[in-house]
């Protein structure tokens, strides 16, 4: 990042940026644990997916089933008892596990940026919130700004997200909730990020200012060809916003394909359990199969599928051999021996 770098550099206004093909981002096999006194959590087990260039993936999934531990490793902020055991984040060819230290601070922001659960609760009340985001940008860009630079971009990112510019002196009691999120996304915009993870973006938020943040999340990520990991755990949001859905159970993805394949044709009983009780766009859909019990506890998780203790399609095999993630049709993955069984999603008659 240098210092006269301008978000849309070299492209004018309405012109859609130039895509390279192949994948931003491959995760391939990620396994990681949490070290406690009682044991090893076993927070994201063997996890891979791939997002190409400016398109987005939704990861949705209970509290507690390693979305967050999932959005940390990719950007290697992870706390002193995580460890990495296995599998590659290759982010624009480089493998991230595999860069320095030094090398992944230069990386982090710049290529991949982060919306942190719970940001728009952590500005610093005693200081101007554009003062926070230069500080951010004289940490992050190679060659640190002069004030009016710094300045004139953080004008230029608060109207991108919808800010008045003259915010940028105000402090943050005088944003409100919506406006205070709007701020956290110019943030993590900063450096011009490759990739954006946003963790519960909007969960804080009511409905109608959920709706505005996500639209423009959505048209900042078209106008410059961004790709985004929007990470939730209500499917209905995420499944209005992204090109690819992947559903998560305890550590494991278990479902993934185009949002609209899943949505309308979930395969895994689990993600045909949760969308079975979201309205669909066509209408509400029939609740016979409420999804019953706890999720796991990660210390101890379950032999075999990590769901059969909740499973209505459960047999023995189910709990004794793990299901291999299996494409079931052109780019649709699911890990459940029984998938076939999984019935359509029926609608609710009127
Ligand atoms: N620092 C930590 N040490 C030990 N266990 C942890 C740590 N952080 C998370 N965990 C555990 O790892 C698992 C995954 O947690 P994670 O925060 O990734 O889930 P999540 O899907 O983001 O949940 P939520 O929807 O509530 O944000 C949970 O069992 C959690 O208790
Ligand atoms: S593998 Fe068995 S327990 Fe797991 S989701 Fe499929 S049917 Fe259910
Ligand atoms: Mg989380």
């Amino acid at each position: 990042m240098t210092a006269d770098r301008s978000m849309v550099a070299g492209k004018q206004e309405g012109e859609k940026p130039e895509l390279d093909p192949g994948p931003i981002l491959e995760v391939d096999h990620l396994i990681m644990n949490y070290r406690t006194k009682d044991g090893y959590v076993s927070a994201v087990q063997d996890v891979s997916f791939t997002i190409g260039r400016g398109e987005s993936l939704g990861l949705v999934g209970e509290s507690g089933c390693g979305k967050t531990s999932i959005a940390m490793s990719l950007m290697r902020l992870l706390p002193d008892n995580a460890e990495i055991q296995a599998g590659k984040i290759v982010l624009d060819g480089d493998n991230l596990l595999e860069l320095s230290d030094e090398e992944m601070r230069r990386r982090r922001w710049n290529d991949i940026a982060m919306i942190f659960q719970g940001a728009m609760n952590s500005w610093n009340p005693v200081y101007r919130v554009g003062d926070q985001i230069r500080e951010a940008i004289d940490l992050h860009w190679e060659e640190k700004p002069t004030v009016a630079v710094a300045n004139a971009r953080i004008a230029e990112l608060f109207e991108l997200v919808g800010l008045d510019p003259a915010m940028m002196d105000r402090y943050p009691h005088e944003f409100s909730g919506g406006m205070k999120q709007r701020a956290v996304i110019a943030m993590a915009l900063s450096c011009d990020p490759k990739i954006i993870i946003a963790d519960e973006p909007t969960t804080a938020l009511d409905v109608i200012v959920q709706e505005q943040v996500l639209e423009e999340l959505r048209s900042i990520q078209h106008e410059f060809g961004m790709s985004i990991i929007y990470i939730s755990h209500d499917i209905a949001v995420i499944a209005e916003i992204t090109d690819h859905l992947g559903v998560m159970y305890a550590g494991k993805l278990v479902e993934h394909g185009l949002t609209e394949d899943v949505f309308a044709r979930p395969r895994h009983p689990y993600a045909w359990l949760l969308l079975s009780s979201t309205p669909s766009v066509t209408g509400p859909r029939l609740n016979l199969n409420p999804l019953e019990g706890e999720p796991p506890d990660l210390l101890h998780p379950p032999t075999g599928c990590r769901f059969h203790p909740r499973c209505p399609f459960a047999t023995d095999q189910c709990a004794a051999e793990e299901p291999p993630m299996e494409e079931i049709e052109p780019g649709h993955l699911v890990a459940c021996w029984n998938y076939e069984q999984v019935p359509e999603m029926k609608a609710e008659s009127a």
